[in-house]
């Protein structure tokens, strides 16, 4: 079966094949006006992608690949609050909890904006109560810290904007994050935790959600022993599309705050699930994050694709990832307050198109990198060498905000030169010739020159991304965050697959269930593949169980 981007397909793998064609110093050299032409920025953003084996010829053939694969049609579609989540059945409205209320955008027959923003406005003034003591413990107290149970989207994204938004400066509140179901995890933060002066966040789209559920028992239990059953009413919130599951736990409609099944859980962090950030940074940050994800929303739609920021980032991918097979993509935010967002990406872009198979039922080859990432420097020291000098050529994002949030401007150039130095090793690296020469500068003997010089060299033209913005202010912040979450959007259209549903992870999640009562003493075995089986049993063995 023929598709209309067969032969845009077709085009770039041709254009890959050809001689040099990869040669990004030779790009570099031939094309003096070649940073203007493939820097592309919105405001104070630019993505340089000059450092990319992407010519002219490529960057056509990107551009009619989304033209084929009708970008723009999707990205109507998206807007229009269609029904992008074919498989489940739903819109991908996340836009409309960062719109104004009266932007036009609905999911279905419903007014998403207005949904948003009467939730919003609860959770504003909820932030305001606790902030200025309104609202307090069972106990008459006021909160100091504040306890978000959660995972995946539920955690991620709140987690890592919390630590983007107030590691400079501090939280107005501290916010601890429980994800996994390993109960170290409470026993550890509980340690640190006064029950009088804890709020306690159930953040769970569905409500249904196993790790979730158990750490909300245990923190019902570890509230209620200290305080009493009244403490669930008064310290107890839910972030949920659930409204009746978290009735039945107890949780007061007041302090409910619901969104909707066209918010998926990745996209989550600008819904009442990231009331945590707002606990945490002040409602005025998180109301500048959310307009600066509008920005982003507004931009993705109306810039001609060349000049569109998540376009060209998704293309970007695309030919790395789809065209040239590489099969990592690494992310280093030159940022301590970044420290998460590639945790973040990794659910963003893997549990988004982390698939094979394309909506209309025929294979996808080559879809979402694996992603990874930590703050650079640190990563300069474990895992760059790999990037430097590995067999496998992986592709980098670089962060970078101009200005910091601290006082120390050297160590912010210290940082800074960093970033740029690291991209233009992987660009231009060092010849064999260099290395020589200098080592015969320093007087080292001709055999140890011959033996150890090869092992210095770098190959170079190796591919990167920088990303550049004037600061990470909470605006900055989620125009960053939206740029990501539009690239991952217009990749998933590009490849043809679903971006919005995730059901990779639901056999493990059913397999567990099976597997949990084989693990309780007594119980006698049930049929699994000899493996599972036999380290079922094993486990139960060095437990001193059977
Ligand atoms: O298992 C994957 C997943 O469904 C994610 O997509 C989601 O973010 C996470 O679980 C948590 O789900 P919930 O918010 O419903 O508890």
């Amino acid at each position: 079966m023929t598709s209309p981007t067969d032969a845009a397909w077709d085009h770039l793998v041709s254009l890959a094949a050809r001689p040099s064609g990869l040669d990004i110093r030779a790009l570099f050299s031939a094309d003096p006006g070649r940073v203007a032409r493939l820097t592309v920025a919105l405001d104070d953003l630019s993505l340089d992608l000059s450092k990319t084996a992407i010519d002219a010829s490529v960057l056509q053939a990107l551009l009619t690949l989304a033209e084929a694969a009708d970008l723009s049609g999707f990205l109507s579609r998206l807007f229009a609050g269609a029904l992008v989540n074919a498989t489940e059945s739903r819109a991908a409205m996340h836009m409309a909890l960062r719109a104004p209320e009266n932007a036009a955008l609905m999911a279905g027959s419903e007014n998403a904006a207005a949904i948003a923003h009467h939730e919003r406005a609860r959770m504003a003034a909820f932030v305001a109560a606790v902030h200025d003591g309104t609202l307090r413990s069972a106990t008459g107290e006021t909160f100091t810290d504040v306890l978000n149970i959660g995972i995946g989207g539920s955690d991620l994204g709140p987690l890592m904007a919390t630590n983007a938004l107030t590691l400079a400066r501090g939280p107005q509140l501290a916010v601890h994050y429980l994800s996994n179901v390993d109960a170290t995890g409470l026993a550890a933060i509980s340690r640190r935790l006064n029950p009088a002066r804890t709020l306690v966040l159930v953040a769970s789209k569905t409500f249904t959600t196993q790790e979730t559920a158990t750490n909300a028992a245990a923190a019902r239990a570890w509230l209620t022993q200290a305080l009493g059953e009244a403490a669930i009413a008064r310290q107890f919130v839910a972030l949920s599309t659930n409204i009746r599951a978290v009735t039945a736990f107890g949780i007061t409609p007041e302090q409910t705050f619901g969104f909707r099944d066209w918010v998926g859980g990745r996209f989550s962090l600008w819904s009442p699930v990231g009331l945590s950030i707002a606990l945490a940074a002040g409602w005025a940050d998180f109301q500048a994050m959310l307009d600066g994800a509008a920005a982003m929303d507004a931009h993705v739609q109306t810039a001609p694709f060349a000049e569109n920021l998540p376009v060209m980032l998704a293309l970007t991918g695309i030919w790395h990832a789809t065209i040239l097979g590489y099969r990592a993509h690494c992310v280093l935010a030159y940022d301590d307050r970044l420290a998460r967002f590639p945790a973040f990406l990794q659910q963003l872009e893997m549990e988004s198109n982390g698939k094979s198979l394309r909506l209309d039922g025929t294979p996808a080859h080559n879809t979402c990198p694996v992603v990874f990432g930590e703050p650079g420097t640190n990563a300069q020291h474990s895992f760059m060498q790999l990037v430097h000098q590995g067999t496998s050529i992986i592709p980098v994002d670089f962060i970078l905000a101009a200005n910091p949030d601290h006082d120390r401007p050297e160590a912010h150039r210290i940082l800074a030169a960093h970033a740029f130095a690291q991209s233009e090793a992987l660009l231009c690296g060092r010849a064999l010739s260099e290395v020589e020469a200098e080592m015969r500068e320093a007087g080292v003997p001709e055999p140890r020159i011959a033996e150890v010089a090869p092992h210095r060299v770098f190959t170079g033209n190796r591919p990167s991304v920088t990303i550049l913005q004037r600061d990470l202010r909470p605006y900055a912040l989620g125009r960053l965050i939206a740029l990501y979450e539009h690239k991952v959007a217009v990749q998933g259209a590009i490849w043809g697959i679903n971006s919005f549903d995730q059901w990779g992870v639901e056999l493990g999640k059913a397999l567990a269930g099976a597997v949990l009562p084989d693990l309780t003493p007594g119980a006698p075995p049930s049929a699994h593949d000899a493996s599972t089986s036999a380290l079922i049993a094993r486990f139960k063995a060095l437990r001193g169980e059977t």
